[in-house]
């Protein structure tokens, strides 16, 4: 597990996207896991200006979405798939069946729907990188505490705590689902690489927990901890509760090295 600590958001953003952009060059027909939220939009933008100045193509590219609220229209504009297709989707040359979330219509039987898109993913060789977020209670997709660490595609009950943090974009008397449809923490840790990002204090003790503290599914995130290739990229401030932060910069600092030469993503090729 590596920790790369940042000085700041945007330069969290800025390696993130410079990460993203490495692997599609280096690998056009990658299989990218997506996150939605605050947390990857600076990342996005930031991708979308390296596309809109360079060669990069996402003509190839395949993505998987964590996650889908039950109960929205794709349309509406707090759906992900809206997001997906503000955010990044529509910016670059993205082939719009080539990207996937784990929508559940009204007819269609959830169950069917999360072993379905278990399905896609193994069709075309499972995820090569996965991105992303963490919930202030150290949630990672919608797999809230005490999500099973075997878990795969399929609905989560939100906590009142999530639903609360994203209530933020709802307007008060509009409806806010309170179920989703998410790859479960065994989906996630069957991406050859994982990187995890957060910003700003409120994320610092789910990074603690998650980085420091004991495996549990009380902290979905800390499942990172038994994934080969997992690296947390994060600025000081959701970094500030680590008490480990000293050797992950020096050990970033001996790192940089390595990764100049090899690439990131030296083990993925075409
Ligand atoms: C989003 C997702 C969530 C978010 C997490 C952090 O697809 O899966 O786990 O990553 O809730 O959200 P932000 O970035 O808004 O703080």
């Amino acid at each position: 597990m590596d920790v790369i600590i940042q000085k700041d958001s945007e330069a969290v953003a800025e390696l993130g996207a410079s990460l993203i952009a490495e692997l599609v060059s280096r690998k056009p027909c990658c299989v990218l896991g997506l996150a939605t939220g605050s947390t990857p939009l600076n990342i996005y933008r930031q991708l979308v200006r390296i596309y809109e100045s360079s060669e990069l193509s996402f003509r190839d590219v395949v993505t998987f979405n964590l996650d889908e609220y039950i109960g929205l229209e794709p349309d509406h504009p707090q759906s992900y798939r809206s997001y997906m297709n503000r955010e990044l989707f529509s910016k670059v040359d993205i082939v719009t069946t080539n990207t996937h979330l784990p929508a559940v219509g009204p007819e269609q039987n959830p169950r069917l729907v999360g072993d379905r898109y278990e399905e896609m993913i193994e069709s075309v060789g499972g995820i090569d990188l996965q991105i992303l977020g963490v919930g202030r209670n150290g949630h990672i997709g919608f797999n809230e505490p005490g999500s099973s660490l075997a878990s795969r595609t399929r609905i989560k009950t939100l906590t009142e705590s999530t639903v609360a943090d994203n209530g933020r974009l709802f307007a008060p008397d509009e409806f806010q689902p309170q179920l989703a449809m998410t790859m479960g923490i065994r989906s996630i840790l069957d991406a050859r690489r994982v990187i995890l990002f957060a910003t700003g204090e409120q994320k610092a003790n789910a990074i603690r927990l998650a980085v420091e503290g004991p495996l549990t599914a009380s902290c979905p995130a800390s499942s990172l901890q038994m994934h080969e290739r997992a690296t947390f990229i994060l600025d000081e401030a959701a970094a500030s509760e680590l008490k480990g932060a000293a050797y992950f910069r020096w050990s970033h600092h001996h790192n940089t090295p390595l990764v100049d030469r090899y690439g990131f993503f030296h083990e993925l090729s075409d």
